[in-house]
């Protein structure tokens, strides 16, 4: 099985969206990344749902919202008809983690949990069986640019294990600092999806940088 590279729109030019979006359309890269901030659950605000709409007609490839908000299940309908196909949220923004699961599954999204870098995999242990994406956070969550935090590898090995184990087939997504320096790891270690957001788009050839992110090995052992 292959992989999956998702560029963030959060590191494009947002004087130009429409064209950042179209070049990710016409690259390789296969999800969009959209990082939905509260300036609440993390210190930053980023766009909403009005902003996701506005950029739908412009390309029929995957839309991976990643929600860093409090009170996430207050907005699920919402972003699906706003046009996102994969909904996260996260594990400490949520009081009633399987519900909201199930609320993005009814809405007609695949689900993910999201984990800041110092919750443990153990805390979603009872959900796995519900998920669609575990995305693993790899920086602080709030903004881009940021420097990977070594010990995620660790984390997605662990994962992996849990994930071959007990025959599950959740994708683990990894968010944060991921460029080409460290992606043949991140994938070694059991990754299915790497979100990239300055890597690509402050990269002087954004499409050529997803071609090369996506020519990685992958070390799989799943299905
Ligand atoms: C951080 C966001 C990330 C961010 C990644 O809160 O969730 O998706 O856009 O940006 P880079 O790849 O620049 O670390
Ligand atoms: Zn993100």
């Amino acid at each position: 099985m292959s992989y999956i590279v998702a560029p963030s729109l959060l590191a494009a030019d947002f004087s130009h969206l429409a064209k950042d979006v179209k070049l990710f359309d016409e690259s390789e890269a296969q999800w969009l990344h959209l990082d939905v901030m509260d300036g609440s659950f993390v210190p930053n605000i980023s766009f909403g749902p009005m902003v996701i709409n506005s950029i739908r007609s412009i390309t029929d490839k995957i839309f991976d919202v990643h929600l860093m908000i409090d009170r996430p299940e207050q907005y699920i309908e919402t972003f699906q008809e706003a046009g996102a196909n994969v909904i996260s949220f996260h594990l400490e923004a949520c009081n009633h983690v399987h519900k909201c699961i199930y609320q993005i599954k009814e809405s007609g999204c695949k689900a993910g949990v999201a984990l800041n870098p110092h919750s443990s995999v153990h805390g979603m242990t009872d959900v796995l069986e519900d998920l669609d994406l575990v995305v693993l956070m790899s920086v602080n969550p709030g903004f881009g640019g940021q420097k990977f935090i070594y010990n995620t590898l660790s984390k997605i090995k662990a994962l992996d294990k849990v994930r071959q184990e007990r025959n599950l087939d959740f994708k683990i997504e990894i968010d944060g600092g991921v460029g080409l320096q460290n992606a043949e790891s991140i994938l070694q270690a059991g990754a299915d999806v790497l979100v990239a957001g300055s890597s690509v788009y402050k990269s002087k050839d954004p499409k050529e940088t997803i071609t090369r992110l996506l020519s990685f090995k992958k070390n799989t052992l799943e299905a």
